[in-house]
């Protein structure tokens, strides 16, 4: 069986959405939706690097969920417009088209939403018979999949750590980077990422997916972080970090039980290798430690044809979602987590 799919937006993840859609055996592209004016027309095998597959990118939407798609593979940006993201999502549920999506992290754990979005997204999916899954690479794949099925090897276990470390220099998303992490602004100014409450808002939903999958109850969430400057002028495309504002952050989100960290995600996110040496250093990707009996550590690390584990990691964010589609489009209607789809493997992907 083959599932219809439109892409929704062609920007970095999207781009890579794309290209894995079009070469899936069980997915077929239907339609592309883009926010660029200059984009509007151009085919979809362009957009991602590819030979030309007639399929034009539109601005309609109305026009595009007219298609009765099987799947809309969501990956616009949410950073900094959640709330009108959460719009598009209920609006194409609500057309009957299921939906897979990195945009708003939090959706990863649908149970654990404030009723303000959860309740407007299940009732758009009754009223569509639709399914959502949220995911990416992290939160997703990373601080689910991959340590819950490392915790069903252990005979005991105290922490699961989950470590990305990873050079955000080459990753082109500029508000991601300096309106919403602060690279480049002063130490003094705290950027939204690290407000009380929005790390926890961010991460929360992977601590408690994974607490539910192994019938723990988190006490509490807590958010730690610190940063570091430049210590020189950083040059980053066509962005000028000056020395001295922040260019490296590391942070964690720790799920407590019985007063102790059980479950933590940490993040290493420098902008330039030389900086913070003292933190966790690795050749870029994801580090899972379980700590217990065995204890166990497993390196998760990446490279796309150039050799950018920034650019593989948005990468792996797409085909996390691409590949989960047929699972998505044939599982009950409602909120989806990962706990609730089958392994989803790399079927019909096998090429040389
Ligand atoms: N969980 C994970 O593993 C993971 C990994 C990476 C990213 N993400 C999240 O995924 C989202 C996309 O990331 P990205 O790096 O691909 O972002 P991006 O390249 O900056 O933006 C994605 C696309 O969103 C569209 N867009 C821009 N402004 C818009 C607006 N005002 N309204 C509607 N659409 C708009 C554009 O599509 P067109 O170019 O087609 O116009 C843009 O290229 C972000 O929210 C990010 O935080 C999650």
């Amino acid at each position: 069986m083959t599932f219809r799919v439109i892409q929704w937006s062609t920007g970095n993840v999207g781009a890579f959405a794309l290209r894995a859609i079009l070469q899936h055996p069980e997915l077929e592209l239907v339609g592309v939706w883009t926010h660029s004016q200059d984009k509007i027309g151009v085919d979809a095998g362009e957009l991602c690097g590819r030979d030309p597959v007639g399929i034009a990118a539109t601005g309609n939407a109305e026009a595009l969920l007219a298609l009765g798609a099987d799947c809309v593979c969501y990956t616009a940006t949410g950073d900094r417009r959640p709330m009108e993201a959460m719009r598009d999502l209920t609006q194409i549920l609500s057309s009957g088209a299921n939906l897979v999506s990195c945009t708003v992290a939090a959706l990863v754990h649908p149970k654990s939403l404030p009723a303000s979005m959860h309740d407007p997204l299940a009732e758009a999916c009754r009223e569509g018979a639709s399914s959502l899954f949220a995911s990416g690479i992290e939160p997703g794949f990373a601080s689910d999949v991959l340590p819950l099925v490392l915790s069903g090897l252990s005979e005991r276990w105290e922490t699961i750590r989950i470590q990305e470390i990873l050079n955000y220099a080459t990753y082109d998303q500029p508000e991601l980077l300096f309106e919403v992490f602060g690279f480049g602004k002063p130490l003094d100014q705290t950027p939204p990422i690290l407000r009380p409450g929005a790390l926890r808002f961010a991460w929360g939903g992977s601590l408690n997916l994974m607490a539910e999958a192994l019938g723990l109850e988190l006490e509490e969430i807590r958010e730690v972080h610190e940063r570091v400057p430049t210590e020189e002028v950083l040059v980053l495309g066509g962005h000028t970090l000056e020395a001295g504002t922040s260019g490296a952050l590391r942070f964690e989100v720790q799920g407590i039980v019985a007063g102790r960290p059980a479950l933590v995600v940490e993040h290493v996110t420098r902008l330039d290798d030389a900086l913070a040496p003292e933190w966790p250093t690795g050749a870029g990707g994801y580090r899972i430690f379980i700590e217990g009996n065995p204890h166990m550590q497993v390196e998760f690390e990446f490279e796309d044809e150039e050799g950018d584990h920034s650019e593989a990691g948005l990468q792996l964010a797409a085909t996390r979602l691409v590949n989960a589609i047929p699972a998505v489009c044939e599982a009950e209607s409602g909120l989806l987590s990962a706990l609730d789809l089958p392994l989803v493997t790399g079927r019909g992907l096998h090429g040389t």
